[in-house]
């Protein structure tokens, strides 16, 4: 996705940004661009709390001076921004290519709208050609690795997992956590998946998105295009 792009989508989320909302900040280099444009509305007087899904967006977001608090101090959100890795027609994603997906989840799920914006790339009929990412236990990870396997083909899919490195070690999330990343073709029954996925011991969250997002905007060269439920 070209940074335009990326510029157009948050653009276009900032316009639903309104005085005294407490927003969910969600992760990625998409949302960065929506954090930029969120700090030169604070410093023309807007006034809002964000609540982070990622350490990484905890860092920038204090670099641009945008005030914190945490879903306990608000209860709910009013608004939470956020990418994807996939979005399909029902507005059904895949998250979590960025391994945030359990706190955006958490964010999401008590968020009362989440707006994704993304590129036109993002755009699939059907979810599962990006691997789907599973944020696990890392103890005993391993069988956890095994069982979502055996679970999958009791329903007739089959494929490959695979445990996320950042270089040669594992990769941690926010949260001390391992990501396994799923490959099992297309995804037919997205929710079910989901939670078949989330009823295995050891499987904290994955990156399935099923039923929360209100809208998608697609950043395109000159334009945003915004799809809505
Ligand atoms: C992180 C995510 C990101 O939102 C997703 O990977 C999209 O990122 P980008 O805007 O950089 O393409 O789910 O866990």
């Amino acid at each position: 996705m070209s940074q335009k792009m990326k510029i157009v989508a948050a653009k276009e989320a900032i316009k639903s940004v309104k005085n005294n909302m407490n927003l969910g900040l969600g992760t990625g280099s998409t949302v960065d661009e929506f954090l930029k444009l969120l700090s030169f509305e604070i410093k023309n007087g807007l006034n809002i709390f964000g609540v982070v899904t990622s350490e990484k967006t905890r860092l920038i977001s204090e670099d641009l001076g945008i005030p914190l608090t945490s879903l306990k101090n608000v209860k709910s959100l009013d608004l939470t921004v956020d990418g994807a890795d996939e979005i399909d027609p029902s507005l059904s994603l895949i998250k979590g290519g960025g391994g945030a997906l359990l706190r955006e989840k958490i964010i999401a799920y008590n968020s009362k709208k989440l707006i994704i914006i993304a590129d036109k790339t993002k755009l699939v009929s059907k979810l599962g050609d990006f691997t789907l990412p599973i944020e696990v236990s890392p103890y005993e990870h391993e069988v956890t690795s095994l069982k979502i396997m055996d679970k999958l083909e009791e329903i007739g899919y089959g494929g490959s997992i695979k445990l996320r490195f950042n270089g040669v070690n594992p990769f941690i999330t926010d949260g001390g956590n391992f990501i396994y990343d799923l490959s099992i073709g297309l995804i037919g029954e997205p929710y079910i998946i989901e939670q078949l996925l989330n009823s295995i011991p050891g499987v904290f969250e994955n990156g399935l998105f099923i039923n929360l997002t209100n809208k998608v905007i697609i950043g395109e060269d000159n334009q945003a295009q915004v799809i809505e439920k």
